[in-house]
């Protein structure tokens, strides 16, 4: 049972000992601004984990951001998106991968899920470009998302963009240390996105990447990044541009969180593997895991689905429940085509995201979580079901 102080969180942030002795440095050499010698060798860190070692994503660049959603924004300015185009974008996630879209004056066009993976349905996408050309209005960007860390099918989502000529932006915001066929989540896209927020696999308490195809994309999107300052001795700006860039203190945080990035992802792996198999022979309860060898998810949340029939449950009393003992569960994501604020958005769904969302719940995960608290998590659970 926790501990009447301890609260059990979904992920919390967890540091590594390093990030003060990095922060120490930045202060004693007066680096406290958003360009430093932290932000380029965290660039350089999450550049050697990606894609250096890596033989499938030559040329690639890190761009290291105020947040994930800055990263989403630039890759849709870097694109040209702009007012009156169309979007394509997962329905299944966080309002974030979304909201750029409006940002730039476009679109969203939102497509379901398939039931594997819980990401984009392939199937649909094609429907939803075919439509929309079909209409006039050919999609200038795809935004698809490796939701809680599990991979999509991104090497079939990014075949029909190509085959569209229609670029994607790969939303890994939480799926770093995720694989899809042995290649990194976030390295598939035109560009990928990641978060270092708060309650992501590593933080710099808020940042994100934008991880770019080659070193001239890169370059402009620092340039949007700082402002869209041009190369005079005095202020000239000839395009509009944003402050994104990530803080050198910020990325401090980053470079000690690089060190034990590969122990948060052993971590988050070895739990789910306990729930999956605690859960293996409950009637009623499905824990969602790899759904092929392809998928290798870094389990950033562990997710359930509970059949209300089977369990007499809905995923509400068990949150309640839960909450009770101290232990913080959330639903899934709500779909982004039941928001209100995109009720008017054309959306291509089929019942997954809708299903998902009225059955599905976040459970503990993060680096604080123990296999005690996860044994008790499931255990509570578990003494809730009503036997028909
Ligand atoms: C799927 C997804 N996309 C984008 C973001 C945005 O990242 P950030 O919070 O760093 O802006 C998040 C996380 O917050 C996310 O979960």
């Amino acid at each position: 049972m926790p501990t009447e102080n301890k609260k059990i969180h979904l992920c919390l942030a967890h540091m590594s000992g390093n990030e003060q002795r990095f922060i120490d440095e930045a202060f004693a050499e007066n680096w406290v601004v958003p360009l430093g010698p932290h932000v380029d060798g965290f660039e350089e860190d999450l550049k050697k984990y990606l894609i250096s070692e890596k033989p499938d994503c030559p040329g690639k660049e890190v761009a290291a951001l105020s947040a994930g959603t800055a990263a989403i924004h630039l890759a849709l300015v870097l694109l040209g998106v702009g007012h009156g185009d169309t979007v394509i974008c997962q329905s299944f996630t966080f309002a974030a991968s979304a909201n750029p879209i409006v940002y730039q004056g476009a679109t969203p066009v939102f497509v379901d899920s398939e039931p594997e993976s819980w990401n984009m349905n392939p199937a649909m996408l094609e429907r939803a470009i075919s439509d929309c050309v079909a209409k006039g209005r050919k999609p200038k960007a795809i935004i698809a998302v490796h939701l809680y860390g599990m991979p999509a099918r991104i090497d079939e989502i990014c075949e029909i963009g190509r085959r569209w000529g229609i670029p994607v932006v790969e939303d890994a915001a939480e799926a770093l240390g995720s694989d899809y066929k042995g290649r990194p989540c976030g390295t598939f896209g035109d560009y990928g996105v990641l978060s270092f927020n708060g309650n992501k696999m590593i933080t710099t308490s808020g940042g994100g990447a934008l991880i770019c195809p080659d070193a001239e994309s890169k370059k402009r999107c620092i340039f949007y990044a700082t402002q869209a300052r041009e190369p005079f001795p005095y202020y000239q700006h000839e395009h509009v541009g944003y402050n994104y860039r990530l803080s050198n203190i910020s990325a401090a945080i980053g470079r000690g969180q690089m060190t034990i990035l590969e122990e948060h992802i052993a971590h988050h792996r070895r739990l789910a593997a306990l729930y999956a198999g605690l859960f293996a022979e409950t009637e009623g309860i499905i824990y969602h895991s790899n759904p092929t060898p392809d998928s290798d998810s870094n389990y950033w949340l562990s997710t359930i689905v509970i059949d209300p029939e089977k369990t007499g449950l809905t995923p509400e009393d068990l949150r309640q429940h839960l909450a009770t003992l101290n232990v913080e569960t959330r639903p899934l994501w709500k779909p982004m085509h039941l928001q209100p604020v995109f009720a008017d958005a054309p959306a291509y769904v089929n019942g997954v995201s809708e299903s998902l969302f009225e059955r599905g719940l976040c459970l503990p995960s993060g680096p604080w979580v123990t296999e005690d608290d996860v044994r008790m998590i499931v255990k509570e659970i578990k003494s809730k079901i009503k036997k028909p």
